[in-house]
């Protein structure tokens, strides 16, 4: 049974859709929830399914993420995880920590990678008049956003479309990509997802 770690930073509807789909044949089981934000709703949900769930507040850190990410570390080497899923985890990594997992770490991003890295991407996806969007599950690598694309899920655009419109009809694809990219990846199938 692959062990996984999820990392958060807010409500985690993506890590409760992880969590809900390790169940039955699949082979992979959650072990830890972690949070750089100690508040993050989505702490509570994990503990609600019996899944220890660790808020790392990055603040106290200040410029430091060399020592923040040994906190993480810490927890993570606990844990043992096989594969760590970055779900909503708003920290960027630095190469060093990037390293110690490649290979190992996914993550979801909202939008059809390589178009829109960063943020706002819901927004820069209608400023720029385009007809579809979408949500990729990659591998991370030290590079932001980048790293082999494992799936990726297509939602059109349409007239009149708001950024809070579009970002919720992404976040229902997320919702099923990620879990069918999990399952595959725990079981050493990289093949590509297009939902
Ligand atoms: C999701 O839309 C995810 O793709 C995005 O944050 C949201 C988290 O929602 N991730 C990024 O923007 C990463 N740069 P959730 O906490 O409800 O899963």
């Amino acid at each position: 049974m692959k062990r996984v770690a999820i990392l958060i930073s807010g409500s985690g509807s993506n890590m409760v859709k992880l969590v809900e789909s390790m169940t039955g044949d699949h082979p992979a089981r959650p072990v830890l929830v972690l949070s750089n934000d100690p508040d993050a709703a989505g702490l509570d949900k994990a503990r609600s399914f019996g899944i220890p769930a660790v808020g790392v507040d990055h603040r106290p850190f200040g410029k430091d993420r060399a020592a923040f990410e040994k906190a993480l570390q810490d927890h993570l080497l606990e844990a043992k995880p096989d594969i760590i899923c970055l779900a909503g985890f708003m920290r960027i990594l630095t190469a060093d920590f990037v390293r110690q997992w490649q290979g190992r770490m996914l993550n979801i991003h909202p939008s059809l990678l390589p178009k829109y890295r960063g943020l706002n991407t819901h927004a820069r996806a209608l400023a720029s008049a385009d007809t579809e969007h979408g949500c990729t599950v990659h591998e991370v690598t030290a590079e932001l956003d980048d790293g082999p694309i494992l799936g990726q899920a297509r939602v059109p655009i349409l007239p009149n479309d708001t950024e809070q419109d579009l970002a919720a009809r992404v976040l229902v694809q997320e919702h099923r990509l990620y879990p069918t990219v999990l399952r595959r990846f725990s079981a050493q199938d990289r093949t590509l997802v297009l939902l």
